[in-house]
């Protein structure tokens, strides 16, 4: 019996630690997972006691590509990181899950698609919502024609203020290192309107700033030594979840290594507000608001077609579909689905292993990513320079003769 996909994860963070590695640990059956690699190593070392001393440490994604029985690499670091060692990872002959956003910069986003495209390896980005079951069913939906052709898109991301107040204590807030918020955190929502619209972005413009993690000058620069943490909803909160792995001596003596930074008086770059209009290649329209400053976590779209349209929020569970002339028909999905991630990621990295079974292209490809990062990196140029609209067709034009093109 062939021996199951060896993997290797590069990066022992939240996104490894939290989901990727225990779910393969959770099916030995269909996949192994084979050593991790990090450049902290007290963080690798964490991780390896955290999951089982059989897997194999590396202090770096050179020495992990010597190990013969990586058939796979994930590569779950930090954003500015991906473009280096992606390369590496298919210049080995890996297969490669690689996280969102794919890269940082429209350059970067190029030059690993060009790539990938030039690769036989399956790569897949990690858009989990493509997987996830409200946004297949809004896909299939639109592309039933049940409203006819698509005309518009109205849709709205807002992130849960705790969650959106971690990134401005973390390495996200700079643009150096995740391209800002668009390109990073919206780029999952921005990516499924780009798979249900069906086409590329062509032409992007957006306004946008920090409108609510500003400075205050009451406020200390760590939550510990701040006088208004009883009523300030960024306070750090010890015994919540926030968004990193910390090793276990971290755990040990939590209050004085947790990561309390002001959200308010911490430098950065990266807007926390904005509104993007953009054309696609089809003449199909998007207006996004994003925001991160939420009672909870949100997507909401209106699907306007030809013939009626389609409202859907993610939080509820719910979508509508209002046909011209029919009756309204509503889908509530269950409880467990309707959360940030919506039940994608176990399917998103099945989808993956059938991939590389069969031979077959990842619905999440290396154009989803690229696309997304145009949206998001043109949004953010087009922030910078007051709103001016930023063209992307002459980007889908060296694309468009691939058959990952959409
Ligand atoms: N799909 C999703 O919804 C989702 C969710 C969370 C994070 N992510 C993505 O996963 C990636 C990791 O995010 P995270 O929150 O886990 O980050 P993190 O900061 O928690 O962890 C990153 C880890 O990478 C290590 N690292 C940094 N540079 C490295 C290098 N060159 N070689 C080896 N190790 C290196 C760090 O030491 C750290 O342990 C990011 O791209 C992020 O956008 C995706």
């Amino acid at each position: 019996m062939a021996r199951p996909l060896g993997i290797g994860i590069v990066g022992t963070g939240q996104r490894c630690m939290f989901f990727f590695a225990p779910y393969l640990r959770a099916h030995p059956d269909k996949v192994r997972l084979e050593c991790l690699a990090d450049q902290d190593q007290a963080r690798l070392q964490s991780a390896i006691e955290d999951l089982g001393r059989d897997i194999r440490p590396y202090g770096s994604i050179d020495a992990m590509l010597q190990d013969p029985l990586v058939d796979a690499v994930i590569i779950t670091t930090p954003d500015w990181t991906h473009r280096q060692i992606f390369d590496k990872a298919l210049d080995a002959g890996k297969h490669v899950i690689c996280e969102k956003p794919m890269a940082t910069t429209l350059e970067d986003a190029l030059h690993m698609t060009r790539r990938a495209m030039a690769a036989q390896q399956v790569v897949q980005i990690g858009f989990m919502l493509r997987y996830a079951p409200f946004f297949v069913k809004l896909k299939e939906v639109v592309d039933s024609g049940l409203i006819g052709p698509l005309v518009q898109v109205s849709a709205a991301e807002v992130v849960e203020y705790y969650h959106g107040a971690a990134f401005f204590r973390r390495w996200h807030r700079f643009k150096r290192n995740s391209g800002g918020l668009l390109v990073h955190k919206a780029s999952h929502t921005l990516d499924v309107i780009n798979w249900i619209v069906g086409s590329a972005p062509a032409q992007v413009s957006a306004f946008g700033g920090i409108n609510t993690f500003t400075p205050n000058p009451k406020a200390a620069s760590r939550c510990r030594d701040c006088s208004l943490r009883p009523t300030c909803p960024a306070a750090y909160r010890p015994d919540d979840y926030n968004y990193v792995y910390q090793t276990g001596q971290e755990r040990a003596a939590q209050a004085k290594h947790a990561n309390d930074l002001c959200a308010y008086n911490s430098e950065k770059d990266s807007v926390d507000s904005a509104v993007l209009i953009a054309q696609y290649d089809s003449g199909v329209r998007l207006g996004f608001s994003f925001s991160t400053t939420g009672q909870r976590h949100e997507r909401q779209l209106l699907l306007i077609g030809q013939r009626g349209q389609i409202r859907a929020s993610q939080a509820d569970g719910v979508i509508t579909v209002e046909p011209v002339g029919e009756k309204p028909e509503t889908t509530l999905l269950p409880e467990e689905l309707r959360g940030e991630h919506g039940g994608g990621d176990d399917f998103l990295v099945d989808s993956f292993l059938e991939c590389v079974a069969t031979g077959s292209r990842p619905v999440a490809g290396v154009v989803a990513g690229l696309h997304s990062v145009a949206l998001g990196a043109a949004a953010t140029q087009s922030i910078d320079q007051g709103g001016c609209a930023v063209d992307l067709r002459q980007l889908q034009a060296e694309l468009s003769r691939h058959p990952d093109g959409e």
